[in-house]
């Protein structure tokens, strides 16, 4: 990936576009790239892409099969800080092609930074749990949940993460 198209280019090691079947129903939408992700070139393969995939297979989902993989951002935030809104809006039109293009049935936006950029809102997470929202063209149902990044962190949300699976499970199962 030879993006330019903001200054993260110049301290990536590579960008990070995405990973799964390009007939997946589930596409999951991370926050950007991490160190392991910038040095191996595929999303959530550090700690955080552990407990991700742990997530999806209590749900019955297996990354090699039914799920795409892809991030907000393409290019690794120096020492992992937040993205800047100026990269976010540098980047997003990516993810929407990627979109149109995957046409998955069902979305979910893991974390803060995920959620807030695709929803187009400041409302904190807690706010934006427990309902199915829309994104798109498509009109694609779109479900929040925690990143497993902060799960590892607050291991006590883990409950609240668990009731946001099964309430994603139970929309695509409504869809299919
Ligand atoms: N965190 C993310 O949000 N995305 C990744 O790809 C890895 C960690």
């Amino acid at each position: 990936m030879g993006c330019t198209r903001c200054p993260l280019h110049a301290t990536r090691t590579q960008g990070v576009v995405g990973v799964g079947p390009k007939r997946a129903d589930w596409l999951v939408i991370g926050e950007a790239p991490g160190a392991e992700e910038d040095r191996r070139g595929e999303p959530f393969v550090g700690p955080a892409g552990q407990l991700l995939d742990a997530m999806l297979r209590a749900i019955g989902l297996d990354r090699a099969t039914n799920v795409y993989i892809a991030n907000i951002l393409k290019s690794r935030p120096p020492g992992n800080r937040d993205p800047k809104p100026d990269e976010v809006a540098a980047c997003l039109p990516y993810l929407v092609r990627q979109i149109a293009l995957l046409q998955p049935k069902i979305m979910l936006a893991v974390g803060r930074i995920a959620a807030q950029n695709l929803l187009g809102t400041q409302l904190p997470l807690g706010r934006l749990r427990g309902q199915v929202h829309h994104f798109g063209e498509f009109n694609t149902p779109l479900v929040v949940t925690y990143h497993p990044a902060y799960l590892l962190r607050t291991p006590g949300e883990k409950r609240k993460a668990w009731e946001d699976l099964k309430f994603a499970r139970s929309v695509y199962q409504r869809l299919t």
